[in-house]
């Protein structure tokens, strides 16, 4: 159900949860210090307590709420991309719970470019937010989509539609006994490896980066951002036809007498293509004919290091990959319950 701002504020103050728009995503939002509020977050998402969530703050001095410690190297982050699509790991304040952080030391923390978002976060304090689905399903980048994730039971504040269009990037920075910044990129976002780079690279001389796993980031799951239907993604050469969608039906089980769905993205700028990921790929699923399958065709610059956020988000939605091998594409079957 929608509701507006100062209503937001009210359930807000009173520990309830409601969905709020963000540059990225939309968010369910509850105070990051009201254990009632926290609950509720991971009972609405049908979320598993291993999975921590990510704390916003409205302001970048209310940072000190939610850290032990910030390190100058943070603090160049934030000036850099803050409010923004950026998430910092760091040392957590005493004053963060468990439930927060899944029990771990380490906090996520980030400032969103949302001045409605920012207002509440003044108001209440520092808010914890996952995106606004059932876990593991597809993120929601308007108010719309937010009620039909929830049927309605949900409130939601309306803030149009999210203009990144996908999660923030989460990072961990370590400075090692050598004075080398190490910076792990947990999940790729719209700030990219060369912005965090770039921005380090005038305080510090010695920089090195890699990504994690879902060992790091535990809710980086191998199945995650998933559709209602099958999403079949195949190498840019590969064409469909009868004989493939047959091969397909039968490793799938989809029904061959349905056609799929066809998608390509609408761009070749992968910033223009993540606007519109998540809210593409809701639109195919309402297209689809049940027992049927959405058959995508990346594009050639796919493995691109520019691709590397959507490519993360696709590949953990993807039921089945399709490859050439040896000159005739093969299906990779990933996830066969959906
Ligand atoms: O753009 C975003 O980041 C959106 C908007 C609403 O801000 N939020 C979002 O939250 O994507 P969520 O919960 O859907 O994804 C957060 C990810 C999860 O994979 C979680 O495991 C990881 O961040 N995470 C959160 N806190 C962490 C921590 N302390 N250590 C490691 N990973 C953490
Ligand atoms: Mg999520």
């Amino acid at each position: 159900m929608k509701v507006t701002p100062g209503q937001a504020l009210d359930i807000l103050l009173n520990g309830g949860v409601v969905a709020l728009p963000t540059e990225t995503v939309y968010g369910l939002a509850g105070s990051a210090f009201n254990y009632e509020a926290l609950e509720k977050i991971f009972k609405v998402k049908q979320r598993p307590l291993f999975d921590p969530l990510i704390v916003h703050i409205g302001s970048k001095s209310q940072v000190y709420k939610v850290v032990a410690h910030w390190p100058l190297y943070c603090q160049k982050l934030a000036d850099a991309f803050w409010p923004g699509p950026l998430t910092i790991i760091t040392e957590k304040h005493p004053d963060i719970g468990p439930l927060v952080t899944a029990d771990q030391p380490n906090v996520a923390v980030r400032m969103p470019q949302n001045s409605l978002f920012l207002e509440l976060a003044n108001a209440v304090g520092p808010l914890a937010a996952p995106s606004a689905n059932r876990f593991g399903k597809t993120s929601p980048t308007s108010a719309d989509h937010v009620e039909k994730e929830f049927n309605g039971q949900v409130p939601v504040v309306d803030g149009g539609n999210c203009e990144v269009g996908i999660e923030s990037t989460i990072i961990r920075v370590t400075e090692l006994p050598d004075e080398t910044l190490s910076v792990l990129i947990l999940r790729p976002g719209a700030i990219s490896e060369t912005d965090i780079l770039n921005c380090l690279s005038i305080y510090h001389k010695k920089l090195e980066v890699s990504y994690g796993t879902s060992k790091d980031a535990p809710g980086t799951l191998k199945n995650h951002y998933q559709p209602d239907f099958p999403l079949v993604i195949a190498q840019n050469s590969i064409r469909w036809n009868e004989a493939l969608h047959k091969e397909i039906c039968a490793s799938l089980k989809t029904k061959e007498s349905l056609k799929p769905v066809f998608w390509d993205f609408s761009s070749s700028d992968p910033l223009i293509v993540a606007r519109t990921l998540y809210k593409e790929m809701r639109e195919k699923s309402d297209e689809i004919s049940p027992g049927s399958y959405i058959f995508l065709t990346l594009p050639i610059a796919y493995t691109k290091p520019r691709w590397v956020a959507i490519k993360d988000r696709i590949d953990k939605s993807c039921s089945a990959k399709i490859k050439k091998i040896g000159g005739f594409p093969q299906i990779f079957i990933k996830n066969k319950a959906l």
